[in-house]
């Protein structure tokens, strides 16, 4: 476990949906939590090893709390559904401070698109943007009203800038993410944030658009992680170890196997904490939190999932 972990308690918990629960965790001693930007997620340690990442979705400049919402995944691999049956109201956790992998940045306007519980860091950036008194809208996709969280918080607070949709019903409710796109202003920042699915429709849409790559920014939360290919060797220059790495096995885990400290958190390769330099070989990048830019370097890879294009690879690690 990191030091400097803050040990929080669940304030209060509520389930706006049948399966999303709100949750505002607050320091246990009372004391303000350290400060936060739109877009941050802190990482929740949920023992055994298990850490999960979740965006604040709470006003940034808040103190007092750090206000989560848990979608229940059917999926889950352990982390939503350890925060549903343990994160009761009292409960103790430690969490990291917030990290911002996902900041807003200056623009005339700013379009927001959130779909499902990828809603959360959206309405940290709406709360931020209309603080600043800087344009913007917020388009909300979900299957149905009723299953869609903070709902009346965001009718209430953010007016004509929201736009819902609901998929399951009326077809003109739908997001027409073409159209939304041909009407902003040429320097509008695009932000997604929600299922791969969804993700990956918005973000082709702006390409097919011709956006420019700076212009759109995501973060994923969840992402299948392909460990098909090859064998390859892999050395850690600073351990001084050489493993191999078999079909189906992780750098990561071939490293950890031969008593190498490495430190991963979501291994699905959105969240960054396994990030290597790369010294020597070419990787086969598989993760979704390098940029293409920084993958076309080829200087930096994710080892909890990624792999080598070339028979051997040298880490700095
Ligand atoms: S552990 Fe999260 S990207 Fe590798």
């Amino acid at each position: 476990m990191q030091d400097n972990l803050l040990t929080l308690r669940v304030d209060r918990r509520e389930p706006q949906t049948a399966d999303i629960a709100v949750i505002d965790l607050v320091a246990l001693d009372g004391s303000e939590l350290p400060p936060f930007e739109a877009g941050a997620h802190i990482d929740i340690y949920l023992g055994e090893g298990l850490i999960r990442q979740y965006s604040l979705s709470n006003a940034p400049g808040e103190r007092h709390r750090y206000r989560l919402g848990v979608l229940l995944d059917p999926g889950s691999r352990g982390g939503s559904r350890a925060v549903h049956d343990t994160l009761h109201e009292g409960a103790e956790l430690k969490a990291s401070a917030p990290r911002n992998l996902f900041p807003l940045v200056s623009s005339t306007h700013t379009l927001l698109t959130g779909g499902g519980i990828g809603i959360t860091p959206m309405i940290a950036m709406a709360y931020e943007l209309q603080a600043a008194g800087r344009s913007f809208e917020l388009h909300y996709c979900s299957r149905s009203r009723e299953k869609a969280a903070f709902i009346d918080e965001l009718e209430s607070t953010f007016g004509d800038a929201l736009v819902l949709h609901f998929d399951d019903g009326d077809a003109s409710q739908r997001l027409d993410i073409d159209a939304v796109l041909a009407t902003q202003p040429s320097d509008t920042h695009l932000y997604v944030c929600g299922p791969t699915g969804f993700m990956n429709w918005v973000i082709g849409a702006a390409k097919q658009a011709q956006w420019p790559n700076a212009q759109v920014h995501s973060e994923f939360f969840t992402a299948e992680v392909d460990t098909s290919g090859g064998a390859f060797e892999v050395e850690a220059a600073i351990s001084g170890v050489t493993v191999q790495v078999e079909e189906g096995m992780s750098i990561a885990n071939a490293l950890k196997a031969a008593g190498v400290k490495v430190n991963v958190s979501c291994e699905e390769g959105v969240c960054g904490t396994c990030i290597c330099d790369v010294i020597e070989g070419t990787p086969d990048h598989r993760d979704q939190f390098l940029s293409n830019e920084e993958k076309e370097d080829n200087d930096q890879i994710a080892v909890c999932c990624s792999r080598a294009k070339s028979p051997r690879l040298v880490i700095d690690i």
